[in-house]
């Protein structure tokens, strides 16, 4: 096989011509790596067999009846999927190591057999007898799963081939190695090669595959994101360490609903499901306290309320901290410097930290009204009107735009006790949803009503 020798990076899988000691793609440092990629061998381009004969689209759908997905019973993890596994589907669930995907990955392997769908568990880590260890731990000792303890990838495409199973997990693909390629098992072109042999094999016999992939800090590993182009869902798995949440949040789903989530709560015996998760994060609240501020944010489908805490201090610094924990910091930056400009008011000199509680991680430009809300809370030592939930987007000019789905949000909020809302003006409330909203136009009404400043 000839060579293709290029330089990869083993973060983000970014190709480049040459070796530096950044990659320009992700930012990452010392994670480019001289590598052989894929090469088939690079001869002249022949033509092939017709296999991938063009048909006309309306021939196609009067014949095809949309797949069947299986609903594994966690309703959570059903969610994230976009309602259940799609047969011949492949799938990579990414996370840190030690976040729990193995746990969640076990778990759910035996909830699928459970429906009646053949599953393999492949660990390339851990022996049988450990991961039988940890299914007696979690009470799934006699769940119908089969396990495999291996990483020659051949091995596992014979097994395949013999069981003929609906569902494969491989835990993981940094494991795997083939012996066609040369690199170390856990190299660019091991992995890129293994998750390419895995997901074709698995679709050309109808199989679902689960790939597992640690996000590494390590050059010399591939991280995840080097095969997420190959598959049709990508989930990641993520949280705090010292937190017990963990959250599943599909990126990238070829059957379903980006940004959607999944929320679990760790426990001794396993991962439990957290079905009304705004409860949860705000269950630790006590009374009002200046810094803090109740977001309704919406997370794929459902709405789920989050406190962000705020806290502002003189700064014994010639550069004041920024320090920003579950949402982004070029955001919070955007947010102080509006708050400056056109509100007049300052943060030069004061340290900032900005958290969301619970381990969350937020996303959407929704939650920076609720941001400011607790950054002017925390400066002003004045804490929000109690029982109140804040949401809507600014803009560089201080203007307040409606976020999308404010009935969904006002409902949660209601249904969780809260009594009233600050919202941006022209969102649609519909129809009347018992709390009593206050729209403000711009970040100057809403400073000067909310904080009389
Ligand atoms: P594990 O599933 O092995 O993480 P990963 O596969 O992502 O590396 O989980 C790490 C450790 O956490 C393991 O010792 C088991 C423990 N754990 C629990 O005790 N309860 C749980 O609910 C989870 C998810 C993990
Ligand atoms: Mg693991």
């Amino acid at each position: 096989m000839a060579k293709s020798p290029g330089f990869t990076c083993t973060a983000c899988g970014a190709v480049h011509s040459k070796w530096s000691g950044r990659c320009d793609a992700c930012g990452e440092w010392n994670s480019i790596i001289e590598d052989e990629g894929l090469g088939h061998g690079a001869g002249p381009a022949t033509l092939g067999q017709a296999r991938g004969k063009a048909v006309r689209l309306s021939d196609l759908s009067a014949h095809e009846t949309p797949p069947v997905r299986t609903q594994c019973g966690l309703e959570e993890l059903d969610r994230v999927l976009g309602g259940g596994l799609v047969p011949a589907s492949a799938l990579l669930v990414g996370g840190d190591p030690g976040i729990g995907k193995s746990t969640l990955l076990l778990q759910a392997a035996a909830a699928f057999a459970a429906r009646g769908l053949k599953t393999i568990y492949v660990s390339g880590e851990e022996a049988s007898a450990q991961v039988r260890m940890r299914a007696e731990r979690l009470g799934l000792r006699d769940a119908p799963v089969q396990l495999a303890a291996e990483t020659n990838l051949r091995d596992i495409l014979t097994t395949i081939e013999a069981e003929k199973p609906q569902l494969v997990i491989i835990d993981s693909i940094q494991t795997m190695w083939l012996d066609s390629v040369g690199s170390a098992p856990g190299s660019v072109s091991q992995v890129r090669a293994a998750a390419h042999e895995l997901t074709s094999f698995a679709k050309r016999r109808g199989v679902s595959v689960i790939l597992v992939g640690h996000v590494t800090k390590d050059g010399q590993i591939a991280g995840p994101r080097v095969v997420e182009h190959m598959v049709d869902t990508v989930l990641y798995f993520e949280g705090e360490r010292g937190h017990q949440f963990r959250i599943l949040r599909a990126v990238k789903n070829r059957f379903g609903p980006a940004d959607e989530i999944g929320v679990f709560e760790m426990t001794g015996r396993g991962l439990s499901q957290v079905a009304n998760p705004s409860a949860l994060f705000l269950g630790e609240r006590g009374q009002p306290t200046p810094g803090s501020a109740v977001f309704a944010g919406i997370e794929g489908t459902r709405p789920v309320l989050v406190e962000l805490q705020a806290l502002v201090a003189p700064t014994p610094h010639s550069q004041p901290r920024r320090a920003v924990v579950g949402w982004d910091s070029g955001r919070l930056a955007m947010i102080l410097a509006v708050l400056e400009s056109r509100c007049g008011i300052p943060f030069a000199g004061m340290d900032v930290y900005l958290n969301v509680a619970g381990g969350m991680k937020i996303g959407e430009p929704a939650a920076d009204l609720a941001v400011a809300a607790a950054l002017l809370g925390a400066r002003e030592d004045t804490p929000l009107p109690a029982d109140t939930v804040v949401f809507g987007e600014i803009s560089l000019s201080g203007a307040l735009r409606p976020a999308p789905q404010t009935e969904n949000r006002l409902k949660e909020a209601r249904k969780l006790g809260f009594t009233s809302a600050i919202v941006p003006k022209g969102g649609k409330p519909g129809g009347a949803t018992g709390l009593n909203l206050t729209h403000v136009d711009d970040l100057t009404a809403f400073v000067g009503d909310i904080f009389g400043a």
